[in-house]
């Protein structure tokens, strides 16, 4: 007799966590004997979560369309869980599937937990020792370890955070990040992807070029005006292109817009599909964010990475050697920035190729490992 297929509810919400969840959806519908799978996206974020949706032709069986101008974190996080009471009742999954570390998967797991259903949770055991930092991130995804039933950890380093936060070991696999899968998927798909970027056509190949992305909310106010300094000096006094991809949070937009967009030779654009930036990426000389998704991704491509936050739970990257922990300083800033410019020992230092966060079969490992679950 056949077995049932295991019901996988997976939400999400936000860019990255549809970036890193793409890989382990295939792999789940790529076997439907074993797995019947559906979809709810909180649209947490419209824009950026439909860029996503597009590039890996997702088609969400439900959408809460929760996300408003500039929305506060209370608000959010009772509008997904109000919102999603309604698809667990009709949908009654064996498991909820989710990722990371945003309102969308602490709601997601606490929604599932009060429904009675398994909580498996991907990316999971990163952490710092700050609870506010980052910010709601860091207790985001510490709520949801204490929610989940299955705990994919990305790294042994996570797998051991998970451990000591009272984690049973045999709860936790480690499978490797998926959003180097997803990497993977794309790579080849780029072919001269970065040179036909809008806005971008006229950049001058021959200077260095920086990519620059920031959006964290601990930064919010002074820090982002001293990373925007930093961006400022640096434009103004080396001979290099700056390429920052905006976030759309009214938050970034204003000061980053307000401090840069007279520079001729800093270019700020729309937030680009996953593709485009990836090319991007692969085109840039040097890479400066506070993003958590870059940081995986940098050391997979030999790019160098100037992490401009005061702490990160991607330590993997400082300890190979290929990122650098450079806070909101400006000065701080500049000078590593230019340090890496002018003396190529020290850029070859950071510039090794490394998967130090998965091998690209993350989302395999992740479909064995559910599938091997009792109903
Ligand atoms: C969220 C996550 C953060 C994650 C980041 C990835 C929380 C609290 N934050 O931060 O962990 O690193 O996503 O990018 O869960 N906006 C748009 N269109 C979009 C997306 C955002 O206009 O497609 C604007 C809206 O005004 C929105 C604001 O950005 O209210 C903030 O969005 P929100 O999801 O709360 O925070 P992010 O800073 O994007
Ligand atoms: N990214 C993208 N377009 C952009 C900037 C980033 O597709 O303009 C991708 C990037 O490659 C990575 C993910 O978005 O996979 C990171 O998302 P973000 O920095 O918003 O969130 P975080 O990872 O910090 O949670």
């Amino acid at each position: 007799m056949r077995a049932i297929a295991l019901k996988i509810l997976v939400v999400f919400g936000t860019r990255p966590e549809a970036i890193k969840l793409a890989p382990v959806i295939r792999e789940l519908e790529s076997d439907p004997e074993r797995f019947l799978v559906r979809i709810c996206v909180t649209a947490q974020h419209r824009r950026l979560l439909d860029q996503v949706l597009t590039a890996f032709a997702i088609t969400p069986h439900h959408d809460l369309g929760v996300m408003e101008e500039d929305q506060d974190l209370l608000r959010l996080v009772a509008l997904c869980l109000r919102r999603l009471g309604p698809v667990l009742e009709s949908e009654r999954p064996d498991w909820v599937l989710l990722q990371g570390d945003t309102v969308s998967t602490l709601a997601a797991s606490l929604a599932a937990f009060y429904s009675s259903v398994r909580v498996a949770h991907v990316e999971a055991g990163l952490r710092t020792a700050d609870k506010h930092c980052p910010f709601p991130e860091e207790m985001n995804r510490r709520l949801t370890s204490c929610l989940a039933d299955l705990h994919f950890a990305p790294t042994p380093r996570a797998r051991k955070n998970l451990i000591q936060a009272g984690i049973a070991a045999g709860q936790i696999h480690v499978t490797g990040n998926t959003g180097v899968d997803a990497l993977a998927t794309v790579r080849d798909r780029l072919s001269n992807r970065a040179a036909r970027i809008p806005g971008l056509e006229h950049l001058n190949g021959a200077r260095p070029l920086l990519l620059v992305t920031s959006h964290r909310r601990e930064s919010f106010g002074a820090g982002l005006q001293q990373i925007c300094r930093a961006v400022r000096e640096i434009a103004s006094s080396c001979d290099v292109n700056v390429v920052y991809p905006v976030h759309f949070n009214p938050n970034v937009q204003r000061p980053v817009k307000q401090l840069l967009a007279d520079l001729p030779n800093v270019f700020l654009i729309d937030p680009l599909d996953y593709l485009s930036f990836v090319a991007l990426m692969e085109r840039s000389h040097l890479i400066l964010t506070d993003s958590g998704g870059i940081q995986e991704e940098a050391p997979s491509l030999g790019k160098p990475l100037l992490v401009m936050r005061d702490v990160t739970e991607r330590v993997e990257g400082l300890d190979a050697g290929t990122a650098r922990l450079v806070g909101t300083d400006p000065e701080r800033i500049v000078a590593e920035t230019t340090r890496l410019l002018n003396d190529p020992a020290e850029y070859a230092r950071l510039q090794q190729s490394a998967n130090l966060y998965g091998d690209g079969k993350a989302s395999v490992r992740i479909a064995r490992i559910l599938a091997a679950e009792p109903r």
